[in-house]
């Protein structure tokens, strides 16, 4: 229901484009190298290179050659949304195209069911043809209706992976809204340190009145096992219908499964601290600058105030073409 945006982007930001500016060249074959044997415009968004790959020269002054290591982790980042929300996605991928690089493969997809209407049908598929970042699942459009599981549910048809953990083509999952936006070094901060199993990560609700301990539905991780279980789970299937985030945390429970649970509320279950994953700051909730994530962006304003806050358009340059 609630997430925040990364604030420490600027400093980084700065020193990437020094970097960058000397390293034109290798950007330039790393950009061809992607998009000739990828064709996915996620392995643009910088999101597998490790800075220190390209900042540390041997000994003998040779820049290293030594291939960037591998990410540190691979998260599917599905963001559930409707046919006709262009704007939406069109902030989260310009917003996605500007992060500082991170240690981890991100790979974001916009989900969504069965499209109805004609002109849909041609303005998605500009969208696929451009970004190949849409996932199209066989459902009819809907909110807490099911949504959620057919999006679990499919992921282990569509991407694969072994059932026991071998060739997991992810190590998370996450779900999140589409008025959420990230800062995703301090994702990355977060989810590297987690469990690679059993883990159920996000604004932690706790349980009351009945309901279970759950994620709140702006974001919430679940390792790859736990897809694999809701995918092949027959009482998962016979419970798919509820307000979708503590329908997750019901089947969790009921199931015995997500025992590694980690919230938000940085770094693990400490009530203390200040959420930094939250909805826009609507009180008890302030601006902290460690968020992971912002929720509840629907407007402009919202957005542009949480943008200046993180200071996301410090990289701005003046030039004689524009001003503001
Ligand atoms: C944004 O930049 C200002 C000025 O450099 C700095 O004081 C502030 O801490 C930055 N905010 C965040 C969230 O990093
Ligand atoms: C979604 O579309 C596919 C392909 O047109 C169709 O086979 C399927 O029955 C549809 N599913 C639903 C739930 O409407
Ligand atoms: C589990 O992994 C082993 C090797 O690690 C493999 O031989 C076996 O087929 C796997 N089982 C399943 C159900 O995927
Ligand atoms: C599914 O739900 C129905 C109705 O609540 C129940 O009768 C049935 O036993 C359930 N099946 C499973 C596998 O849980």
């Amino acid at each position: 229901m609630a997430l925040s945006p990364p604030p420490s982007a600027l400093p980084q930001m700065r020193t990437l484009e020094k970097v960058a500016l000397l390293l034109v060249p290798v950007f330039l074959a790393a950009l061809i190298f992607a998009l000739n044997f990828s064709g996915e415009f996620h392995l643009l968004s910088r999101g597998n290179l490790r800075l220190s790959a390209f900042t540390s020269p041997t000994p003998d002054g040779q820049s290293a050659a030594a291939p960037p290591p591998g990410p540190e982790f691979r998260l599917l980042m599905g963001i559930l949304t409707l046919g006709n929300r262009y704007l939406p996605r069109h902030r989260l991928r310009m917003l996605h195209a500007l992060q500082p690089p991170v240690a981890a493969q991100i790979d974001v997809k916009f989900v969504l069911c069965n499209l109805s209407r004609d002109d849909e049908k041609t303005l998605v598929a500009l969208e696929v043809m451009l970004y190949d970042d849409i996932l199209i699942l066989n459902c009819k459009e809907n909110m807490n209706g099911g949504k959620t599981y057919s999006f679990f549910s499919s992921l282990p048809g569509l991407f694969g992976g072994g059932a026991n953990g071998s060739g997991r083509p992810y190590d998370f999952v996450m779900k999140a809204d589409d008025d959420t936006i990230f800062m995703f070094p301090k994702l990355v901060e977060s989810l590297r340190i987690q469990p690679r199993e059993d883990l159920y990560w996000g604004h932690l609700v706790p349980a009351a009145n009945g309901l279970p301990l759950f994620m709140a539905g702006m974001a919430y991780v679940l390792s790859w096992d736990l897809v694999e279980w809701i995918a092949s789970s027959e009482t998962v299937k016979n419970h798919t219908v509820g307000p979708e985030d503590t329908v997750v945390g019901e089947w969790l429970r009921d199931g015995g499964r997500g025992k590694n649970v980690r919230s938000t509320r940085a770094p693990h279950l400490n009530f203390d601290t200040k959420p930094v994953s939250y909805d826009y700051p609507y009180p008890p909730y302030t601006f902290v600058p460690n968020t992971i994530s912002v929720h509840r962006l629907k407007d402009d304003d919202k957005l542009a105030e949480t943008l200046r806050y993180f200071n996301v358009t410090a990289g701005f340059k003046p030039s004689k073409f524009y001003h503001l």
